[in-house]
């Protein structure tokens, strides 16, 4: 009998904590079924300024705003600026040799297929609050406390 009210009871310690006002993170302070207006989209961050990867082969964040850039069947507006014979003239970073790639590591002529998509992997920033706080750790950061422990320091 008392191990039964020892289960309800750790059962029940949580959700009294939400109801003492720890609302869950993604849905917010408003109660569940209630309809509250969307907050405004924040906007892209478009300072130009290159960011760092956090691994060699992440695709880079894009620094620029890419409002109404159209990606369909017949234009690309990204390869506009990005595609190797139009670099030059904006003095965009050209894609790199990996969007010159079939999937077999064969040199194609233009950009291939896997890689016409750029939104796919490429995203704009925006100064949104994160809802969950992000841990990552790049090697170096790694490496060094590693270091640091070795060393005693
Ligand atoms: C008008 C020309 C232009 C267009 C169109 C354009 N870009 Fe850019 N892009 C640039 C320039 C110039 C830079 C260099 C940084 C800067 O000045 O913003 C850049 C930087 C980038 C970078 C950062 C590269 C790095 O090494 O950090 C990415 C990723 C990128 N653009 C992706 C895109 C994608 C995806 C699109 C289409 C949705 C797009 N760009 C459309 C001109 C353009
Ligand atoms: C399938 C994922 C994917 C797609 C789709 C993609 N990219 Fe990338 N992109 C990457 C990755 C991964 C890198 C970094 C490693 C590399 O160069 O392959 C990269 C690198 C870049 C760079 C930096 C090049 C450099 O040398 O600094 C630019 C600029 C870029 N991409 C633009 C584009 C544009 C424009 C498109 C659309 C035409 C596009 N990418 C489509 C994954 C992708």
């Amino acid at each position: 009998m008392k191990a039964w009210l020892l289960l309800a009871a750790a059962l029940l310690l949580p959700c009294l904590a939400l109801a003492a006002g720890e609302s869950p993170r993604l849905v917010g302070p408003s109660p569940m079924p209630a309809e509250v207006p969307a907050p405004p989209l924040p906007a892209d961050r478009a300072d130009d300024v290159r960011r760092t990867r956090n691994y060699p082969d992440q695709p880079p964040v894009i620094p620029h705003s890419i409002t109404d850039y159209q990606i369909d069947l017949n234009t690309n507006r990204c390869l506009t600026c990005h595609a190797r014979q139009y670099a030059e003239a904006v003095q965009a970073p050209m894609i790199s040799v990996t969007h010159y790639q079939d999937r077999d590591g064969q040199f194609l002529g233009g950009v291939s297929a896997r890689r016409y998509f750029c939104t796919q992997c490429h995203v704009p920033q925006t100064d949104a609050r994160p809802l969950v706080d992000n841990r990552f750790e790049d090697i170096d950061t790694i490496l060094e406390r590693l270091r640091r422990g070795r060393d005693g320091q």
